[in-house]
Order: C-alpha cells, then sequence, then structure tokens
C-alpha cells in the first residue's frame, strides 16, 4: 500500500496523542517530526520511532509530505497552518484555529482558495453517544431544543503553583478557559443541537490572581516536580472559572460554566440537552453511557455499542458493545473521516468532520463572550 505521509508539529501533551491515532489507520505513515529546534525534535523522533526529525521549513520542503499536523501553542497556529496551505499541504490544525478571529479569517480563505483539506482537532465530536445524539436529533427524536446545560470542569490549573503557557496571553490569546476548553464545549453544544449562539452574557472570573512560574520549562499535564526557589511569581488577567448565559437562534436559552480550578475534575465536559420529546444527559469522563430522560415512561440508560446507536453513529465505532473507546479513539475516528479527503486530494464541499470554517465560527463566540464579560452585558454573536 502506498502510505499518505504525514508531519507532525510539536509533541508536548497533544502531540504524541495525533501521532498514535495516526499510526491506528492502514493508510498513514507519520514520516517526519519538527519541533521548537532540530536538537529537541531529533530526541523526540527517536523517542516516538519518527524516521525524520526537521525544522519546520525543512517540513514544508518536502515533497512528498502530504499533510500536517499543528500541535503547538495556541499563538503559531496562524503562522504556521498558513505557511502549510501556501506550500500545498493539507492541514489539520489544533484548537483554538488562530489567536483572535483575523487571523482566523485568513486562514478560512485561504483553505477556500487553495482547495486543500482543512480540519480542526475538535475531536470531541467524535465521541460516538455524541454523534449518535446529533443524529436522533436531526431524525426528531429529540423534538424542539427548550434548553442547554453545559460545563467544563478541570483542575490541573487549581493551585497557584500551576503554571503554563496557556496563562500568558501573548501565547494563548486573551482568553483561557473559554478559549481552551469553552471552545470544545462551544463546538459540541451546536454540533449536536444544530443551533446557532446569537447572544451571549458572560461573567469571568480570575480565581489566582498572581501564579507562580517555573524559571524552568513544563509541559503540559507533566505535574508538580518544582522547588518554592524554582518559582517567580507572574500577575494573571485570565479567567480560571467563566459562567455565560446563552440565547439560541430557536428564541430558547442555555448556560456554560467552566472551570480549570475545580478540584477534583480532571476533564469533565458535561452536557444536558432537553428536547420537547426528551432530554439526554452525557459526561466525557464516562463517555460510553447516554442518559436519557423522559416524562411519560421510565428514564433510560444506553450503553455504547454499535447495534444500538442511530446508523449516524456507526461508522465512528470500532469495538463492540461493553468494550470501552475514549479520547484516544476520538481522534482516530476524526481522522479517519478526514484522511478519506485527503486520499481523494479534495477538501468535501460538505466536510463530515470539523474544518476552519468550525474553527472560525468557534473563536467568534469566545470573542463575543470576551466583549460580553468586558462590558458586563448582553453581546450579539
Ligand atoms: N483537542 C484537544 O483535546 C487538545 C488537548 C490538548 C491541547 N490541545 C491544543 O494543542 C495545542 C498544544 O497543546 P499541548 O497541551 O500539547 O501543549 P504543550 O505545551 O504540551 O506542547 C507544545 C509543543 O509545541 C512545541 N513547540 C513550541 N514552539 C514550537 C515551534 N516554534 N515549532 C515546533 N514546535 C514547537 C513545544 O516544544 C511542545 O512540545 C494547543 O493549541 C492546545 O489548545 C488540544
Amino acid at each position: 500500500m502506498n502510505k499518505i505521509k504525514a508531519g507532525v508539529v510539536g509533541t508536548g501533551f497533544i502531540g504524541p496523542a495525533h501521532i498514535e491515532a495516526l499510526r491506528r489507520l492502514p493508510n498513514i505513515e507519520v514520516t517526519a517530526l519538527c519541533e521548537v529546534n532540530l536538537e529537541v525534535a531529533t530526541v523526540k523522533a527517536a523517542q516516538l520511532g519518527i524516521e525524520r526529525p526537521c525544522t519546520f521549513d525543512q517540513l514544508l520542503a518536502m515533497e512528498d509530505i502530504v499533510s500536517v499536523h499543528v500541535c503547538t501553542p495556541n499563538f503559531l497556529h496562524f503562522s504556521q497552518a498558513k505557511a502549510a496551505l501556501l506550500a500545498g499541504k493539507h492541514v489539520v490544525c489544533e484548537k483554538p484555529l488562530a489567536k483572535d478571529l483575523h487571523e482566523a479569517a485568513e486562514l478560512v480563505e485561504l483553505a477556500r482558495e487553495t482547495g486543500l483539506v482543512n480540519a480542526v482537532h475538535f475531536n470531541l465530536r467524535y465521541y460516538p453517544l455524541v454523534r449518535h445524539m446529533k443524529a436522533l436529533r436531526e431524525s426528531g427524536e429529540l423534538g424542539d431544543i427548550y434548553s442547554i446545560l453545559g460545563s467544563y470542569l478541570q483542575d490541573w490549573l487549581f493551585y497557584n503553583t500551576d503554571y503554563n503557557w496557556r496563562l500568558e496571553p501573548d501565547k494563548s490569546g486573551d482568553s483561557r478557559a473559554i478559549a481552551d476548553i469553552g471552545s470544545h464545549l462551544m463546538d459540541i453544544l451546536e454540533y449536536i443541537t444544530g443551533l446557532k449562539t446569537v447572544e451571549v452574557m458572560a461573567d469571568f472570573n480570575t480565581i489566582h490572581k498572581t501564579r507562580k512560574k517555573p524559571l524552568k520549562a513544563v509541559e503540559t499535564y507533566s505535574g508538580k516536580m518544582l522547588q518554592p526557589e524554582d518559582y517567580a511569581d507572574v500577575a494573571i488577567n485570565t479567567e480560571d472559572h467563566a459562567n455565560v448565559l446563552l440565547r439560541f437562534d430557536n428564541g430558547n436559552r442555555g448556560s456554560i460554566t467552566v472551570s480549570q480550578v475545580s478540584a477534583g475534575r480532571k476533564n469533565q465536559l458535561k452536557l444536558e440537552i432537553s428536547g420537547s420529546n426528551k432530554t439526554f444527559a452525557w459526561n466525557s469522563e464516562s463517555p460510553n453511557e447516554l442518559w436519557v430522560g423522559n416524562r411519560d415512561k421510565a428514564n433510560e440508560s444506553l450503553m455504547r455499542d454499535p447495534s444500538l446507536v442511530a446508523a449516524g453513529a456507526q461508522s465512528i465505532i470500532s469495538f463492540p458493545g461493553g468494550h470501552n473507546e475514549g479520547f484516544p479513539d476520538t481522534s482516530k475516528q476524526l481522522f479517519k473521516e478526514v484522511y478519506d479527503a485527503i486520499a481523494q486530494n479534495k477538501m468535501p464541499e460538505h466536510a463530515s468532520f470539523p474544518t476552519f470554517a468550525d474553527g472560525y465560527r468557534e473563536l467568534l463566540i469566545c470573542e463575543r463572550i470576551l466583549e460580553s464579560n468586558k462590558k458586563q452585558g448582553w453581546v450579539t454573536v
């Protein structure tokens, strides 16, 4: 088989997750690896068993590399995705697509002009029960949507000694919890319900107004291994916690809460969508179970099983019921759809996967949420 050769940029937390997911697909080979410099790339390529360590320019010059995965901090997404498209590569970019709306708009336009395949790694859409909920909403089983409740809670920034580039707006953007995890939540809610968020009202809180920045580099989620003398005090001006009220284009309402300082909540996206026929409740930490609430009969609990989900969700399930699938499977299923398009060498007109346009949409909502928090009032999206 002639495998599609891919290059990955960045190997902190999420880069290796891309590499592993790509390797689980039969028609792809992760051929090249780019890091912050050639020395780091060489070490990481040896650890990860990748043939060609390289600089970013070397990666773009490799004619046999067909696709580039951008897995670097947010401030690099725009320049790297743009350069990759201009070099004729298909691009899978991490979320958020860019640091601001202008950058995102330019990427959407450039991707459209080139006709290259463009995707944003909104992988949480690829939990099978998420697609099942979407399919049941599309077939009318959920009914008209009355209300939406969502939360995304983490605890990895709980202590004032927890530190990461995401706390620095020049690297992450002006919003943190909303842009980092709220983006997944807003994406998944619009994806499942098919509704558009039309107005937002936000209230942010920075719990730790000063944090202790390590004087040595620390990778995301790598834990607390430093001593007090290894830190410097830094003022923090992005949100640890946010509440947002939402109005949707069907006239109904919802609300979300995001937090990166909720002890014990490791990475929990929870949603509850109530329709005129039933309610769906789902939690990403138990992703193979769906609670279905009924008014006139007993409530139900569905365990993910390819023979029990809606037909539209079967294609993203690889294992039978009871054989749990989780976070690493979401990227595999997303890449399967993206690489079907890459194999055709063409961006589909109606892509099943999240595109740069979806990345733009999330940035638009995030920017309006930021604006609303600043003015402490409703803002139209
Ligand atoms: N979809 C998801 O579920 C998910 C999960 C985590 C992170 N992310 C996104 O992935 C991106 C990376 O996050 P992370 O948690 O892996 O961060 P990280 O800090 O753990 O890793 C970033 C990597 O990029 C490398 N890097 C920095 N500058 C570079 C450069 N100029 N060229 C090449 N490599 C460079 C760093 O050395 C590091 O290895 C972020 O945009 C984040 O929002 C998405």
